[in-house]
């Protein structure tokens, strides 16, 4: 009797020690759920297995007005939609997720009007979603390719798509497997790229919205560093050996005006880094060796996704800390230069995503994937969360904090201490 008390205190004590103390929770679901308009399909669907709550995972997440949009890719059956959104202020901690822009529009195999599987998202100035269907069913050995590759675009204040692109059978190949998305836009809604990271053919694909079309680069910097295959997360050790090009940022101007894509291979401790010129030009196709540069590497392991906020601060998820991390690009990439802005070791295991609103407000999902793909996630427990932080509260203390651009108000310390239902939300007279 005695022992078990004492046991619960001290697994008690340990998650307060290593809670997070500047992110806030703000969504967390032991399982995920649908919401289906009529709810006799969604009985009905949950009967015949076309449902399977346990079955989804979400992997992307991203912040436009009050929409805060979840992916969660066709890996297992039963997954009723792959592109959903829950209402940023939802009243309740684990809303049920809004098939984007509604059911029919991702149907499973439809490769004109649906979406088959969806990773990342973007959401860009111009009010545009841009959201990459890999056309696929199933992960490694159980993938199907029921549909190509496609750029789908949606307008989101009509909720209506407003273009789709399929890649050109040469932007992949076999082994292809998009995991992330990054836009840069440049002077006008028109003068818009995107760049996709082929994390298993090892390629960046470029797409031109302005002249509709698409290239792909490859280079030895894309693919896995052999030595940074293994991988211990949450008392689990695997191999990840052939993950390549992963997480990528873009800087702010630099006095050259371009901008530069920073990049890292999930198998790895390194971060390489490439003008946004040479990617959009497709001429520098196999031409452009020299154009890509490789930075040190880190002591703080093997990253996923990654931003970087207007100030050129990057942060990165760190996933072998079960942490947030952040670099300052104005100082080099060295591991004194990297620093923690806060981790949790049951709350952020396997962060998976991050975005940045436009609040200033830094946004991360952990989803415990490797558990997911590795072992199997125990659904009386939470497994998914969503937090938030002001970006100069996370930074406050790390060694990324510059003193010399980033103000710091007082009022913003009232963010940092507890839960707040968006008193900033809407206010267009931010403090910060
Ligand atoms: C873009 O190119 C595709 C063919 O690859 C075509 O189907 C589509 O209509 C084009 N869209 C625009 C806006 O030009
Ligand atoms: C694109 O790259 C080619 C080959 O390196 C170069 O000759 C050309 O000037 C570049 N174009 C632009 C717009 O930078």
């Amino acid at each position: 009797m005695t022992t078990t008390v004492k046991i619960i205190v001290l697994v008690a004590s340990a998650q307060i020690a290593f809670a997070t103390i500047k992110l806030q929770e703000h969504f967390e679901w032991n399982i995920l759920d649908f919401d289906y308009a009529d709810e006799n399909v969604k009985i009905r669907d949950l009967f015949t297995g076309r449902y399977k709550p346990e079955n989804g995972l979400p992997v992307g997440i991203e912040i436009w007005k009050d929409k805060f949009f979840v992916t969660v890719p066709r890996w297992k059956e039963g997954i009723p939609s792959t592109l959903n959104y829950v209402e940023l202020n939802s009243p309740v901690k684990n809303p049920s997720l809004i098939p984007y822009p509604d059911l029919k529009s991702n149907e499973l195999g439809n490769c004109k009007e649906g979406l088959s599987t969806v990773y990342r998202v973007h959401a860009d100035k111009c009010d545009r979603l841009w959201v990459l269907d890999t056309g696929t069913y199933g992960i490694a050995e159980t993938m199907q390719s029921v549909c190509p590759y496609a750029i789908n675009i949606f307008d989101l204040k009509t909720n209506k798509k407003i273009r789709r692109y399929e890649f050109r059978p040469e932007d992949t190949n076999q082994n292809t497997f998009i995991a992330n998305i990054l836009v840069d836009m440049e002077r006008s809604c028109d003068d818009a790229y995107a760049y996709f990271s082929d994390e298993l053919g090892y390629g960046l694909i470029v797409y031109s919205y302005k002249e509709n079309k698409s290239w792909r680069f490859t280079h030895s910097y894309f693919m896995p560093d052999p030595l940074k295959g293994d991988f211990n997360i949450d008392g689990l050790n695997f191999q990840w050996g052939e993950e390549g090009i992963f997480g990528m940022s873009l800087s702010p101007k630099t006095k050259a005006g371009d901008r530069l894509v920073y990049f890292s291979p999930l198998a790895s401790h390194r971060e390489f880094v490439v003008s946004n010129k040479v990617l959009q030009n497709s001429s520098k196709v196999g031409n452009s060796y020299k154009d890509f540069y490789a930075l040190n590497e880190r002591e703080h392991g093997h990253l996923t996704a990654k931003i970087m906020d207007e100030d050129g601060i990057q942060f990165m998820n760190m996933i072998d800390k079960n942490a947030v991390g952040c670099w300052n690009s104005k100082y080099v990439y060295d591991s004194k230069n990297i620093d923690i802005v806060d981790k949790d070791d049951v709350g952020l295991i396997f962060p998976c995503d991050l975005k940045i609103d436009k609040y200033r407000n830094l946004w991360v999902m952990s989803d415990r994937m490797s558990n997911f793909l590795v072992a199997s996630l125990d659904y009386k427990e939470v497994n998914f969360r969503v937090y938030f932080a002001p970006i100069n509260v996370l930074l406050k203390d790390t060694v990324c904090e510059n003193k010399k651009v980033i103000k710091v108000h007082e009022p913003l310390e009232q963010f940092a201490g507890h839960k707040l239902v968006f008193p900033y939300l809407g206010s267009e007279n931010l403090l910060f």
